[in-house]
């Protein structure tokens, strides 16, 4: 869908008033297009950390962040979450609608025909050090996937569809041959009799000795968690995946590019950070105040780990989701995870908290998500690869999106704060 024209702007520069259009999306955001700006005036925008800038016009997702509000293609996603499978999603994101039964069926198969990866990529992983991060070798396997299936094309449809099935299906056998490389344990392959989510569990906690039942809370947890991070707009690591693509560099670079963005502590890695703050509070005694007062010193650059979202100034929709999803996790475990209790004191004791009440610092995503994955079996370092195996979708719609609309190449500009002209003294001369 197009932008609509709804209005103008006027901005007055030097004594001179210009006139830009403004645009009005579906949802009602109003954008000033000031794309003439630097011609007619010479000025440039500054917005540090594109607070205000619209990079992109978009019809994958929306997220008002006052409401707390994200939707796929215009499906709620806590509706997605209760009666789809995580496939489903990928396929919406991807094809902009729900599948069919029939188009489903198939497209299950098709995931699981792709599922291995070459034969030769499997020595990769024998050859990084111990103790390698996940993350690092899930960037690196994908980008080399180019290597390994280089003979597609990007302008071609039914090409471009190849790379997105493969994609899809071999990231997460590459995600759960990292895990087995980090334990030592022999890898163990895709099999096609299994679901998407059931096929990964497998993968991870399988061995050739023992054959571990499938539990369907926890396959039925790996969607739904898997569901709520497939899209988020115009994230760090979308905004790098649509930026790193516009420059004509195949998919499975962009998707490399955005794994390490979202590798980030303030990115996708911060829940991975929660649970080591939550184990260090354990550690202390379990009182959660120590930490309370650490992230609200100015002096002190510590901030309270899975709280506060650059778009959600009220409580995450996916946080929600997340904090039901961990206690049913927990409840089929038959355990009791003291971070648990830790987790929902700092919540109540931070949301009744005038310094972040102040700020609109609520749980994100990424406050309940580590914890439900720590109870599901799945080790901390490799929470940021299952946020990257959910998002994967969303990073591919949008570079198909990005790569179907003749975007310019991502170029912004800087106000330059660096010493002006000067000559060079030989260096004989230098002090
Ligand atoms: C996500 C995040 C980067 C968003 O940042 P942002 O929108 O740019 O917000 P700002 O950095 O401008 O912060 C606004 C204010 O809230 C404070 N703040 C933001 N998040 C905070 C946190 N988690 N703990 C303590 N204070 C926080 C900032 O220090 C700042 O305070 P100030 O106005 O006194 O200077 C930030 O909230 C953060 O670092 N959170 C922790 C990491 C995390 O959970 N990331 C996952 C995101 S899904």
């Amino acid at each position: 869908m197009k932008m609509e024209k709804n209005g103008t702007a006027e901005i007055r520069v030097d004594g001179k008033t210009l006139t830009y259009p403004v645009y009005e999306g579906t949802e009602g955001e109003r954008a000033i297009d000031i794309s003439k700006l630097r011609k007619e005036t010479g000025l440039i925008t500054y917005d540090s950390g594109f607070m205000n800038t619209g990079s992109c016009a978009s019809d994958i997702t929306f997220i008002d962040g006052e409401k707390g509000i994200l939707r796929y293609r215009g499906y709620d996603v806590a509706d997605l979450a209760e009666k789809c499978e995580f496939i489903e999603v990928a396929y919406l994101l991807v094809h902009g609608s729900l599948p069919t039964a029939v188009q489903k069926d198939r497209y299950s198969q098709l995931l699981n025909q792709h599922s291995m990866i070459h034969e030769d990529m499997k020595d990769f992983f024998s050859n990084y050090p111990e103790h390698s991060h996940p993350m690092a070798i899930l960037s690196a396997m994908a980008v080399s996937l180019s290597s390994f299936y280089p003979e597609l094309g990007q302008d071609v449809k039914e090409d471009l569809d190849m790379t997105v099935t493969r994609l899809i299906s071999k990231l997460r056998t590459i995600a759960a041959f990292s895990y087995k490389k980090s334990i030592g344990e022999p890898t163990i392959y895709p099999r096609h009799d299994l679901k998407y989510c059931e096929n990964f569990l497998n993968m991870m906690f399988s061995s050739p000795v023992r054959k571990e039942p499938i539990n369907p809370v926890m396959a039925d947890a790996l969607n739904k968690l898997l569901i709520i991070h497939a899209d988020h707009e115009q994230n760090c690591s979308t905004s790098v995946v649509r930026g790193v693509g516009s420059s004509g560099i195949n998919l499975y670079a962009s998707i490399a590019a955005g794994i390490c963005a979202l590798w980030g502590p303030r990115h996708g890695g911060a829940n991975q950070h929660v649970i080591e703050m939550l184990e260090e509070i354990y550690r202390e005694g379990g009182d959660v105040s120590k930490v309370i007062e650490r992230a609200k010193n100015p002096r002190s650059p510590f901030r309270l780990m899975g709280f506060g979202h650059r778009v959600y100034k009220s409580y995450d929709p996916r946080a929600k989701i997340a904090k039901e999803l961990c206690k049913k996790v927990i409840a089929a475990t038959n355990t009791k995870d003291p971070l648990l209790d830790i987790a929902q004191e700092l919540e109540e004791r931070a949301l009744n908290d005038s310094y972040f009440q102040e700020r609109n610092l609520y749980p994100n995503v990424d406050f309940y998500t580590g914890l439900t994955y720590r109870e599901m079996g799945i080790p901390t370092n490799m929470f940021t690869v299952m946020f990257a195996i959910g998002r994967l979708p969303g990073w591919i719609a949008q570079w198909l999106e990005m790569n179907n609309s003749e975007t310019p190449i991502a170029r912004p500009r800087q106000v330059y704060t660096g010493p002006n002209l000067r000559k060079v003294t030989p260096i004989a001369k230098r002090k």
